[in-house]
Parts: structure tokens; C-alpha cells; sequence
């Protein structure tokens, strides 16, 4: 099933010790049994929910994948992103990198709604994100994981990190990767995480000076957008950050940085003249068993990225406020 590309026996064996061998070493609190026992249908009732919200709009699982990215780099993958503003704190939400922009918060919330019926209590919110973001992406055509399993919810959310943490568009090749290092992240990490970027949709506000103003771009490409993206106004309007296939999992992103066709300022630093960064991006470009597999890899890394576990933060009963 996994990576048709990468379908040749040998290449799989190896994939197999080396999953084997992740398995033991890496990943320390999370398992992908966590809920074996205590949901053994919880995995069943994400997928059910995810595609049933797919089939209803088919950016939504771009979107949601997002939403776990975004939640991973704010104290961790703890669900505060979903939280609603309080009279204690103001929700990630409205930060500028989500305000206007994050969304797919209902798929969350139905898929809650279920879980709790099924099992009260007992799968978390920031475990919701993971596994939808994976179903996300299979479902677009990219590769599969065993998601690890075992996050506990945050009491709170805080604005101000989420707008000091979150990567933005204007984002230079030294800032993305400084960036990604905080959390222990990689420039290879980096590179492969923003293969993200094959699905889904921006809004002109922030591909805008990119298009108009940046000399790496193709000049045809530029002048098209610039006809959606005028220098002022329509900041609302979508463009595909892949424009070949936007609801495809594949390597067209790195194909198009490669031939100067990225939406965005940070997606083009990528391929920029950086040799260590151009070279993977050229990789990717050529080779989609390797992006798929390192795809699963990094994701699993973000994945991880200080998780509250034991008896800290809680298990939601609604993912939108603290219990
Ligand atoms: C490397 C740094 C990154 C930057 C600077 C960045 C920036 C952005 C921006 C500006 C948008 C458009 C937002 C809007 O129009 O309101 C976007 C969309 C998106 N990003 Fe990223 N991103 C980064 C990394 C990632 C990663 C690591 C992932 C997931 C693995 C990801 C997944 C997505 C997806 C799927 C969308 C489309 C969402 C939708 O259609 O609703 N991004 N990103
Ligand atoms: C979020 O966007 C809304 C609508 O555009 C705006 O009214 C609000 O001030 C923004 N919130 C923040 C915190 O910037
Ligand atoms: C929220 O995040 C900011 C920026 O990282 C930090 O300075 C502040 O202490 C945090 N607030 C709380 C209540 O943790
Ligand atoms: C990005 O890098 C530039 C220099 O390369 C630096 O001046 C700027 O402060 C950095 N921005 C962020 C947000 O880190
Ligand atoms: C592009 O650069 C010009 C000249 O510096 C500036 O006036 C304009 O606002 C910039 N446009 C965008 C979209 O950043």
C-alpha cells in the first residue's frame, strides 16, 4: 500500500528495518498504540471524519494539515490552536499568521463530537490534529505513518508566540531554517515539511510583494498572478501554492521552485541559490519515493516536538475551551 513509487521489494525491506529501528530508538513517550484499549475505534472515526469533510470541501484537508503545523510550533503539539479566546488569555486563533486564514476547526470539532460518544474523555485534541493531518495527506495521495499517539491538551493558548513562532511568508532561507532549529528541526526538515505546500491554497496578501517585487520569479508566472494579485486590493484571493495540481500530493512543488514558479517568498528561498538547500529541493523535485519517506519522517519529528504527557495539560472534552 504505502509509496506505489517505492514499490520494489528490496527498497522495502530496507524500509521495513529501518521502520523497525526507528521504533525502538526514537519517539520516547508517544506510541502508536496509546489508544489501543482504551478507543480501539478511535483511529477508524478520525479517518471517517476527515474524508467524510474532504468529499465536502476538498481544501479542507490542507488546511487542517496546516492547523497541526501551526499548533507544533506554539509550546508544542498541545491542540492550543483550538482553543476560543478566554477571559484569561487571547486564542492563537487571531494571531496573524491563523487570523483570517487558519481554518478546518469544525472538522476537528465534529470528529471530537464522535470521540467523545464513542470513548468520553479520552483522546485528545492535539492527537486529533496528528492524526488527521496524516489521513490529510494520504487521502490527497502522499505517503502514510504510524502516527504516535499520547498528547495531552493544554490549559491554556498564547497570541504573542504564535505570532513570534510561526514562520512567515517574508521569511528569508536563514530565518525559515533558524527558525525550524528552535524546535530541534532541520534544514532538511525544513525543506521537506514545506513540500506541504504541494496542497492547498494563499491568499494574495501574502505572495503579493513575491509576485510584484522579487527578481526570482518567471516572469510569465509573475505577470498572471499579478493580474489576480494587484499591487493593492483583493488581498482575499486564492492562488494554489502548487499551480499545477492543488489537491495533489506530489513533487510539483519542488518542480516548480526549481523552475522559479513558487507562490510564495519563503517557498522560492528554498531554490535560491543556497547549495545545500537547492540540492534537496532538487532531490525532491526527481524523486517522490525519497520526498514521500522523508515527508513520513519529518512529520512524525514535528510530530513530536514537546508534547505534554503523564499528568500534565488534560484530555479536552471540547476542543475549543479548557475543561
Ligand atoms: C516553512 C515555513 C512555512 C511558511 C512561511 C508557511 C507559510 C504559509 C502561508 C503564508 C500560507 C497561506 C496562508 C494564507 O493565505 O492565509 C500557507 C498555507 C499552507 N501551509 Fe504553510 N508555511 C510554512 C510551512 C508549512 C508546513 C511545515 C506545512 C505542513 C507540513 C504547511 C502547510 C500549509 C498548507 C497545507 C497550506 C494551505 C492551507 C489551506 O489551503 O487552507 N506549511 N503557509
Ligand atoms: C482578526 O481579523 C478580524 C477581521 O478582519 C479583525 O477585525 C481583528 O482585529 C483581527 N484580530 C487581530 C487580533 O488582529
Ligand atoms: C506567551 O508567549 C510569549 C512569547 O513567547 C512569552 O513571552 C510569554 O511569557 C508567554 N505567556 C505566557 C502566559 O506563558
Ligand atoms: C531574517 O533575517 C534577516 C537577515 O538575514 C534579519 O535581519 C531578520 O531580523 C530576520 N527576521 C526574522 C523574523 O528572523
Ligand atoms: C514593491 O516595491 C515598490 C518600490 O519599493 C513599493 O512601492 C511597493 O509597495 C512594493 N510592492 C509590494 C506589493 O510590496
Amino acid at each position: 500500500m504505502m509509496n506505489m513509487a517505492c514499490g520494489n521489494f528490496y527498497f522495502l525491506l530496507l524500509l521495513v528495518i529501518f521502520c523497525i529501528s526507528r521504533n525502538i530508538v526514537v519517539d520516547g513517550k508517544l506510541s502508536p498504540k496509546f489508544y489501543s484499549s482504551s478507543c480501539p475505534n478511535a483511529l477508524t472515526i478520525v479517518n471517517e471524519g476527515v474524508l467524510e469533510a474532504i468529499n465536502k470541501e476538498a481544501r479542507v484537508g490542507a488546511s487542517i494539515l496546516r492547523l497541526h503545523f501551526h499548533d507544533c510550533f506554539v509550546n508544542g503539539c498541545d491542540g492550543s490552536i483550538l482553543l476560543d479566546d478566554t477571559t484569561t488569555f487571547q486564542s492563537e486563533k487571531t494571531a496573524a499568521p491563523n487570523n483570517n486564514s487558519a481554518r478546518g476547526f469544525e472538522v476537528v470539532d465534529n470528529i471530537k463530537a464522535k470521540l467523545e460518544k464513542a470513548c468520553p474523555g479520552v483522546v485528545s485534541c492535539a492527537d486529533i490534529l496528528a492524526i488527521i493531518s496524516r489521513d490529510a495527506v494520504v487521502h490527497y495521495g502522499g505517503p502514510t505513518w504510524k502516527v504516535r499517539l499520547g498528547r495531552r491538551d493544554s490549559l491554556t493558548a498564547n497570541r504573542s508566540a504564535a505570532n513570534a513562532f510561526i514562520p512567515g511568508p517574508s521569511f528569508n532561507l536563514i530565518n525559515l531554517t533558524t527558525n525550524f532549529a528552535q524546535f530541534g528541526l532541520s534544514t532538511k526538515d525544513m525543506v521537506v515539511l514545506s513540500g506541504g505546500h504541494t496542497i492547498g491554497l494563499a491568499r494574495c496578501a501574502t505572495f503579493r510583494s513575491h509576485i510584484h517585487n522579487d527578481t526570482n520569479i518567471n516572469t510569465a508566472f509573475a505577470k498572471s498572478l499579478q493580474q489576480k494579485c494587484p499591487q493593492s486590493g483583493n488581498n482575499n484571493v486564492l492562488q494554489p501554492l502548487d499551480y499545477q495540481t492543488k489537491y495533489r500530493f506530489d513533487v510539483k512543488y519542488y518542480q516548480n521552485l526549481v523552475a522559479n514558479k513558487g507562490l510564495l517568498h519563503s517557498d522560492q528561498q528554498l531554490y535560491n541559490g543556497d547549495k545545500r538547500a537547492d540540492s534537496l529541493v532538487k532531490k525532491y523535485a526527481m524523486d517522490q519515493c525519497r520526498f514521500f519517506n522523508d515527508f513520513a519522517k519529518s512529520m512524525l519529528r514535528m510530530g513530536n516536538i514537546k508534547p505534554l504527557t503523564g499528568s500534565n495539560g488534560e484530555i479536552r472534552r471540547n476542543c475549543r475551551k479548557p475543561n
